[in-house]
C-alpha cells in the first residue's frame, strides 16, 4: 500500500506542472495574435491597388506626312496595323486573328509563295489578304476594321469602333 503511494508520488512529481491561469493565458495570446494577423491581412488587402489598368480605346499614329505610302505601322498595346496604301490613304486593322484570338503577324512578302496572303495568324494558319480579308481558315471571317479620323495632322484609331470595308479607309 505505501509503495504504490510513493510510485503515484514519483509519477506526479516528473510531469511539468502547468496552471491553469498560465494555460489560459497562453490560449488567450495565441487566439489575439491570429485575430491581430488576419486583420493585417484583410488591411493590407485593402490598401493594396485593385486597379485594371485599361489600354486606351483611342490611339494616334503620325503625323501622317511621317508615313510613307505602302507601309504598315503595328501597335502592339492595341494589337493594331495601320497600313497607309499605295495611293495614300489610311485604314486600321486589328491584329487579333477572329478565330481564338491569337495575335497576327504582317509579312509583306507574303506568306508560303502566295503574296496576296500578308497577314498570318501563328496559331491555327489563317491567312488574310492586307485588307484583313479571310483567305485561308480556320477563320470564318476577316479581321475587324476601326474607325480613323484625322486630328491635327494625325491619325487616330478608334478600336472601339468596327466598321464596314467601305467605312473603313481614310483618304487624306
Ligand atoms: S487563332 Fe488564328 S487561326 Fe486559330
Amino acid at each position: 500500500m505505501n509503495d504504490d503511494k510513493i510510485n503515484e508520488n514519483n509519477s506526479e512529481e516528473n510531469v511539468p506542472k502547468i496552471c491553469r491561469r498560465k494555460f489560459l493565458n497562453t490560449m488567450g495570446n495565441t487566439a489575439t495574435g491570429i485575430v491581430l494577423l488576419g486583420g493585417l491581412g484583410v488591411t493590407l488587402d485593402f490598401l493594396k491597388p485593385n486597379v485594371i489598368l485599361e489600354i486606351p480605346k483611342e490611339f494616334k499614329v503620325g503625323p501622317i506626312d511621317s508615313i510613307q505610302p505602302n507601309s504598315v505601322i503595328y501597335e502592339p498595346e492595341q494589337k493594331a496595323f495601320v497600313v497607309r496604301d499605295e495611293q495614300g490613304s489610311f485604314y486600321a486593322l486589328s491584329a487579333v486573328c477572329t478565330h481564338l484570338g491569337c495575335t497576327t503577324k504582317w509579312n509583306a512578302s507574303g506568306i508560303g509563295g502566295n503574296p496576296k496572303a500578308i497577314i498570318s495568324c501563328p496559331c491555327h494558319g489563317s491567312l488574310f489578304n492586307k485588307k484583313g480579308e479571310l483567305i485561308q481558315g480556320p477563320a470564318q471571317r476577316g479581321l475587324d476594321k476601326f474607325r480613323l479620323r484625322l486630328e491635327d495632322n494625325q491619325l487616330v484609331v478608334n478600336t472601339s469602333e468596327i466598321v464596314s470595308d467601305e467605312e473603313m479607309i481614310l483618304k487624306t
